[in-house]
């Protein structure tokens, strides 16, 4: 399975911080908010990754994370030239995609769902002929894409920013699809906002009894960083965890680590890259040497 992170966008609610930066780029707590994103796919077993983003944006990605290999990865990049709605994704990474089945996560989503992870796993791996996404319970449904339910939890619709939502659970921003999923997107007609739009593509599988809708755990949570008051709230919750557990969410070598993506030395050269006294380094050298359970 093939992932891309989609890291574009105008980041509009987050003016002026994003005037001269990328939203993704922007700190959650003690990391750049791609790390996050990132290390979902990562958790997913997924190490071919496509990172969408702006004409301005991309060369500083590109600096943060290279071609991957520091991490066992193998990172790709394409230019998204305007921000023409987020199923385009599917139709710049149409080569990367080409047979295989694919993941895209929303590069400002906070996700906490390492606790459901073999669940999850396992679920989107069930069928690759059925698209999957997650739902998430949320307290502002109309700000979202909304799923409706009939009596028998089979999902009815899926309406974009209703005016009456019809559930509080709204789609989240990561979802898998098979391969057809470019020739889908090629389908589809830009939204009254100009936008094509990833509910229109998702009515689309719904249509065809093609789209599997999981509800994420109660336990789990699901934030999106692009406004200032979210921004602040994802930083909050993630240091409340990191501070408790005294573990990181979202750090990236410490996955690549664990999900043997590299190995031992690889893990040493990392380390010893980093300078003395620098947090970070510390708790790698830390969760090298324990090697606590974490999954
Ligand atoms: P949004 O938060 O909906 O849009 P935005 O990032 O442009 O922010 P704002 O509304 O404040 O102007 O986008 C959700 C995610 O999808 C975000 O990570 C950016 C990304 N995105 C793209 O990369 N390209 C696009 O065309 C769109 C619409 C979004």
């Amino acid at each position: 399975m093939k992932g891309i992170i989609l890291a574009g966008g105008t980041g509009s609610r987050l003016y002026p911080s994003t005037l001269c930066t990328s939203k993704q780029l922007l700190p959650v707590y003690d990391k750049p908010m791609i790390y996050y994103p990132l290390s979902v796919l990562m958790l997913f077993g997924i190490s071919e990754i496509l990172i969408i983003s702006t004409p301005e944006d991309t060369p500083n990605i590109k600096r943060l994370f290279g071609s991957g290999e520091k991490l066992g990865l193998k990172f790709s990049y394409i230019v998204q030239e305007a921000p023409r709605g987020i199923a385009e994704a599917f139709i710049l990474g149409k080569d990367f995609i080409g047979d295989d089945k694919v993941c895209m996560i929303l590069g400002d989503n906070i996700f906490y769902i390492q606790s459901q992870m073999k669940t999850y796993r396992a679920m989107v791996n069930e069928d690759n002929d059925m698209a999957t996404v997650f739902g998430y319970h949320v307290s502002d449904p109309e700000r979202f894409g909304v799923i409706e339910f009939d009596d028998n939890k089979q999902v009815i619709s899926i309406e974009e920013k209703p005016k009456c939502p019809k559930s509080n659970y709204a789609v989240t921003g990561l979802y898998f699809y098979p391969s057809d999923v470019a020739q889908k997107a090629s389908s589809l007609k830009p939204s009254k906002r100009g936008e094509l739009e990833i509910t229109d593509l998702n009515k689309l599988y719904l249509s065809e009894g093609r789209l599997n809708v999981i509800p994420l755990k109660r336990g789990n949570a699901w934030l999106d960083a692009g406004t200032p008051d979210s921004l602040m709230e994802s930083s909050q919750f993630v240091q409340i965890i990191e501070q408790r557990q005294g573990l990181k969410l979202a750090c990236i070598e410490e996955i690549a680590y664990r999900q043997g993506f590299i190995d031992k030395t690889q893990m040493e050269k990392i380390i010893n890259g980093l300078k003395d006294g620098v947090a970070y380094k510390e708790y790698l050298q830390k969760v090298y040497e324990e090697k606590h359970d974490l999954y």
